[in-house]
């Protein structure tokens, strides 16, 4: 395997205590696209004499510039203990300590002593809704929020876009059809071994016409995109109930003729109104890049026929998206 191809990140399964890892939070930190969005949105939402509770604290950024936009009190709420240890020392350090309440532990699990006017958070994975947004925004503006509060992301859009990437697929996904295809011939490989390595490293039960189980995290060129991009789901926390499932099905039409070999994914999240930080590959980029959720097998497209395409998410599980691009013939 080539040094590119094994410098790719694979996004799913996901580090085990992720936020127990000091290089996870400097990543956060640095992503100056991230920090300074969030920075412009707090400073537009947040009042003088607020109260504040920030949800997933990490190591107390949000809670630091909401203090700074004038408010009187946070209530810091994280569940890693590791992060929230950390978190103390650097209020601390900071002399912030009396001007921040910790509670650790999930916050759907935690009690606040009162409701407060703003709720901030970062808890936006790279397909938007794998760390678990949804249940804990929801959870928290019903129980802790007062009425007519803010919540800073307002909302959280997944977006999309038919690709040829020209990086992964090539160099790595297709390495293994092409062995599959030797196989066929081969005396001493047989297509039970491959498959077995080919479960393994990609797929969940049997080989043909299922779907990959990864999603590989890259910057896409903008020649690699080969249609407009759509929104696949947008969650409105201010407003609304949590949504039930997100499955879509979606059709796009590929904007030439090529090989359709997956799906970029990206989200905008409206942090406050006209303040939105995108992952797009067209935007400033941040830690998050884009993700790139691959198919088995390269469709052929004319660049006039749409494709159909069926994307599901399970927020929380262990191989939370399910993709499937079919050519409506
Ligand atoms: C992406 S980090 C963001 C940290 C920090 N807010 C920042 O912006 O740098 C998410 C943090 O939220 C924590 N977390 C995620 N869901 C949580 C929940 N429901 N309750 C408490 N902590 C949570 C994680 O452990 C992690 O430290």
């Amino acid at each position: 395997m080539s040094p590119e191809i094994a410098a790719v990140d694979e996004l799913f399964p996901e580090v085990e205590n992720l936020y127990a890892h000091p290089s996870v939070h400097r990543e956060l930190l640095f992503d100056e696209e991230r920090m300074q969005k969030y920075s412009e949105a707090i400073r537009r939402v947040v009042k003088k004499g607020d109260t504040v509770a920030d949800i997933g604290t990490g190591l107390v950024i949000l809670a630091f510039m909401a203090l700074d936009a004038g408010a009187d009190h946070v209530y810091a709420v994280e569940q890693n203990p590791t992060a929230i240890r950390w978190a103390k020392q650097v209020a601390i350090h900071n002399g912030f300590e009396n001007a921040i309440t910790f509670f650790e532990g999930n916050s759907c699990q935690v009690e606040l002593p009162q409701k407060v006017g703003v709720l901030v958070s970062e808890l936006i994975g790279h397909v938007a809704f794998e760390e678990g947004i949804i249940e804990s925004l929801f959870d928290a503006r019903n129980r802790f929020l007062s009425p007519g509060g803010k919540i800073i992301p307002r909302s959280v859009q997944l977006k999309a876009a038919l690709v040829e990437e020209q990086e992964v697929f090539p160099g790595y996904i297709q390495v293994w059809r092409n062995l599959l295809e030797r196989a066929k011939s081969s005396t001493s490989l047989t297509v039970s071994d491959l498959q077995v390595l080919l479960i393994d490293a990609f797929f969940e039960g049997d080989l043909i016409g299922r779907l990959p189980k990864h999603c590989y995290l890259k910057t896409f060129e903008e020649k690699e995109i080969m249609s407009q991009p759509q929104t696949l789901f947008k969650v409105n926390f201010e407003e609304g109930e949590a949504p039930k499932s997100l499955e879509t099905s979606l059709d796009f039409i590929p904007s030439r003729g090529g090989e359709i070999n997956g799906v970029a994914l990206w989200f905008e999240a409206e942090l406050a109104p006209d303040i939105v930080l995108s992952t797009s590959p067209l935007s400033t980029s941040t830690h998050w890049k884009q993700c790139f959720a691959p198919v088995l097998a390269p469709i052929p497209v004319d660049g006039k026929k749409p494709l159909l395409v069926k994307l599901q998410l399970k927020p929380g599980g262990k191989f939370p998206l399910s993709l499937e691009i079919k050519d409506e013939d």
